[in-house]
């Protein structure tokens, strides 16, 4: 196992503690998408029982879901979620991500609009001071695509088509190769603007309140405050 490997397995381990000690019994979990959150969800398996059910952010958590013998719910039968677990692409300190690696943007921001507290899993190298290294994941109406392209170019962006890629809901993706993201609030509602697009990957307006950050020397935690502000917990 890598190193990275080693550090996402230690944080979903700390998020199904956490999801254990915090989650009523028989309360709904909103799942997320990647390869963090896929162990996250093997890490479920030892107390399935005790979790009323999930509500998955793509058909690929579902089906891992599924398997373990945890009960898919819709988000339509759901009023609130007390808790999202979720990975990110890049964190910055006012724990802001930026999302959708994994082609699941809508459904994870849906989901985590859902839910009262978003605890972000992450290894060490998803820790960014600022956002915008990694490709920014848009997703977009196929008809737009050439639309939208054109306004990120605009935006100084270079944006790429996911090869032979759909999302969930039908769509593609473009990654945005090379934007500068100093202010990410104001880029994610920007970027809403832009006729075409379904979700972009900034969760600046949603971003996480919990951060789970595995490290060489053991996991931080990272929490928002009152005022908006993280501190450290570690
Ligand atoms: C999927 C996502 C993932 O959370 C993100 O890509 C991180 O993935 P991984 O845990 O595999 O590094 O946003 O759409």
């Amino acid at each position: 196992m890598t190193q990275q490997d080693e550090q996402k397995e230690a944080v979903a381990q700390a998020a199904a503690a956490h999801v254990r000690e915090n989650l009523p019994q028989g309360a709904l979990l909103g799942v997320g998408t990647g390869s963090t959150a896929n162990r996250f969800i093997a890490a479920l398996a030892p107390f399935r029982e005790r979790l009323g059910g999930a509500v998955a952010s793509s058909e690929a958590s579902r089906e891992r879901l599924t398997a373990l013998g945890i009960r898919v719910v819709d988000l339509n039968e759901v009023t609130e979620l007390a808790l999202y677990v979720d990975g990110a692409d890049e964190i910055d300190p006012g724990l802001s991500m930026l999302k959708g690696g994994g082609g699941a943007l809508t459904r994870e921001k849906i989901v985590a609009a859902a839910a009262r507290v978003f605890v972000c899993i992450a290894d060490a190298k998803k820790r960014v001071p600022v956002l915008g290294k990694f490709p920014l994941p848009v997703e977009v109406i196929p008809m737009a695509t050439n639309l939208v392209a054109r306004a990120f170019t605009e935006l100084g962006g270079a944006p790429r088509l996911r090869a032979g890629f759909v999302t969930d809901n039908g769509n593609v993706i473009l990654d945005v190769h090379g934007l500068a993201i100093p202010d990410p609030l104001a880029l994610e509602a920007r970027i809403n603007q832009i006729p075409g697009v379904v979700t972009n990957g900034l969760f600046a307006q949603r971003g996480a309140d919990i951060l789970l950050l595995g490290t060489e020397t053991g996991i931080l935690r990272f929490e928002r405050t009152r005022d908006g502000s993280p501190e450290s917990k570690d």
